[in-house]
């Protein structure tokens, strides 16, 4: 349904294979203009973590609260078929197929940094397409003002979902201006692959300026709305975590400091560096918040 099984991540060896998907992405900035130059800006120069670090060390609560745990437990959980309900201020709801719903936007590569609230990070080459491009399809109407979220609930298969750690189903939301900013993705592979269960198959949501709790994983629903709506990190400790969640090096966490982040596979002590104010994506949102107080609106 998505990829078949072998791609060119498989056949060439990753180094050779970074080092040209760069010059391509080089090439694109220099001479091509607006949606495609800034985003080969915004992922220039990073390099990525490899597959087995970002496949290994994953946050999905679902299956249990190990960084390791999701790569073990995941398995299980199957994602072909898989529906997606879409509903609330659209003209187009309904319960849709995933493959038959996405199979005609096409997809490609984003080379985005990934900040956890934890104050960890990577670089993850993810493949997907723009949100924008799916939210076009439901026909959203004038009222809606932000977009929600939900995961899969499936106890049979999530062993996490047995203890009240946060209130299941998982659900996030965006602002409608920030979902349908290009930066933001649906994201159904990494490194050419299809994305692993532990990652958030069949297709999870990837905002690169934002702390990671807002790229919700094997989403289910989505609904436009015209509230506000509440997220589940935000109901679980609203004096820790807001809805917006943009990275921002100035305000900490309660318990701890979100100027420095560690890096996943530069070593334990020598892989801290700075935080980066919309985790260095400033240029392209920082105009989404004009006259926000960040600090309120954290
Ligand atoms: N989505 C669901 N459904 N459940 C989760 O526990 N964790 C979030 C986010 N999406 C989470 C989720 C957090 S805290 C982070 S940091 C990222 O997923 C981790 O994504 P990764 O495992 O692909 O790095």
């Amino acid at each position: 349904m998505f990829k078949p099984d072998l791609t060119r991540a498989d056949v060439t060896p990753e180094r050779f294979w970074l080092n040209r998907r760069k010059l391509i992405a080089a090439l694109g900035a220099g001479s091509v203009a607006g949606g495609f130059g800034l985003r080969a800006a915004a992922q220039e120069g990073l390099e990525p973590n490899t597959w087995e670090q970002i496949t290994n060390y994953n946050n999905f609560y679902e299956f249990g609260i190990g960084k390791e745990d999701p790569a073990q437990n995941a398995g299980d959980m199957s994602v072909d078929p898989w529906r997606v309900t879409v509903d609330g201020l659209v003209d187009n709801p309904d319960e849709y197929a995933l493959d038959e719903l996405i199979s005609d936007i096409p997809t490609e590569e984003r080379i985005y940094r990934f900040r956890c609230v934890e104050a960890w990070s990577m670089v993850i080459p993810w493949n997907g397409f723009e949100l924008n491009k799916l939210l076009a399809k439901f026909g959203v109407q004038p009222e809606a003002k932000y977009v929600a979220f939900e995961t899969a609930l499936l106890p049979d298969v999530m062993e996490g979902v047995q203890f009240p750690v946060l209130d299941w189903p998982y659900t996030e939301g965006l602002r409608l201006d920030e979902a349908m900013h290009p930066l933001t993705i649906m994201a159904t592979g990494i490194y050419g692959r299809q994305i692993p269960n532990q990652n958030g198959a069949p297709m999870r949501l990837v905002v690169p300026w934002k702390y990671g709790f807002k790229s919700i994983k094997s989403i289910v629903r989505i609904s436009l709305v015209a509230e506000q709506p509440i997220n589940t990190w935000q109901e679980s400790a609203p004096s820790e975590y807001g809805f917006y969640a943009n990275v921002n090096p100035e305000v900490d966490h309660p318990r701890w400091s979100q100027a420095t982040e560690r890096v996943i596979g530069a070593g334990f002590f020598g892989g801290r560096i700075d935080t980066l104010p919309f985790n260095g994506y400033g240029n392209e949102v920082a105009a989404l918040y004009e006259g926000m107080d960040l600090r309120e609106n954290f």
